[in-house]
């Protein structure tokens, strides 16, 4: 049976793996951000994840606005990042499950979410720098990956009820997977963020710190945002919030806080992080020592 540890939800400003390469964690500008990370880590570190499924926002990379899914799973071998033109360096390839892909692919259709599959898949800096951040300077990872992309660059987007319905689903696929697997769900984006118009260096502070909350106690009564009230809310790229409700989404058991922060700003970005444990009956998330 696999089993749900948790959830990882963090920012995935580009400029952070500029950072991490120029080992700039300690700069005054960055301590603040890189100081919520060690709390993260550790408590991955302890509940011992072999998969991570990651729900992140392709920003051209793979996907550009001539064909965009709406929803696109991962069912590669081996998925590589590369340059996108922000100037960061570029991270070794993630090793893929396409097994554990087809059978979450499988139950996301008969699910009735029908997703674009994906045998070949490029991932962008929404993945690499939240991976980066929880495994820094790693040559090898130590998790095989699921990327999930939602579409949040061409309208329309995924209402944040579907977003959250969909991470449900694959809470529910996860769980139906006849295997022994320890899996940590990643979400990234957001929060309040708004990279160009009228309202560029948009941030919500009050909003932002609602839905951390909210996230953790009632994550329905987010779900009931529609994509215009995100957007008036958090800003235009605030809408990358809906990554956090997938994988809040995907937490199946009694869900409690272990760890957040939040840090303005990284770029143009609110920076926030929550890590969420994920406790069910069947398999409590941390193993007996
Ligand atoms: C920034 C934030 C993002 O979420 C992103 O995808 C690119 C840039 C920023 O604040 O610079
Ligand atoms: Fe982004």
């Amino acid at each position: 049976m696999a089993t749900i540890l948790g959830a990882v939800t963090t920012s995935h400003v580009p400029a952070i793996g500029g950072a991490i390469a120029r080992k700039l964690q300690q700069d005054p500008y960055w301590k603040p951000f890189f100081d919520g990370y060690p709390a993260a880590r550790e408590w991955v570190a302890s509940v011992r994840p072999d998969i991570v499924v990651a729900f992140y926002n392709d920003h051209g990379l793979q996907f550009f606005l001539d064909k965009m899914p709406t929803f696109a799973v991962g069912a590669a071998p081996e998925y590589r990042h590369a340059d996108e033109g922000w100037g960061i360096p570029t991270v070794p390839a993630f090793r893929g499950d396409p097994e554990f892909s087809w059978h979450v692919i499988e139950q996301l259709v008969a699910d009735e979410f029908d997703v674009t599959t994906c045998q070949e898949m490029l991932v962008d800096h929404a993945f690499t720098v939240p991976m980066s951040l929880l495994w820094p300077d790693t040559v090898d990872w130590p998790v095989r990956v699921l990327p999930i992309a939602i579409n949040t660059v061409q309208y329309p987007f995924p209402s944040p009820r579907r977003c959250y319905r969909l991470g449900q689903a694959v809470g529910r696929a996860i769980e139906a997977w006849d295997r022994d697997a320890r899996v940590l769900v990643l979400g990234t984006g957001g929060l309040s963020h708004q990279l160009d118009g009228e309202r560029a260096g948009y941030i919500n502070k009050r909003f932002d710190l609602m839905c951390m909350e909210e996230l953790v106690r009632d994550p329905e009564a987010l779900a009931r945002f529609s994509t215009v009230d995100l957007v008036r809310e958090a800003g235009v790229q605030g809408v990358e919030l809906v990554m956090w409700l997938a994988a809040r989404g995907a937490l199946t058991g009694a869900v409690s806080k272990v760890h957040s922060n939040y840090h303005i700003p990284i770029s143009n970005t609110a920076a926030g992080l929550l890590v969420l444990e994920n406790r069910t009956k069947a398999a409590p998330a941390r193993a007996a020592a």
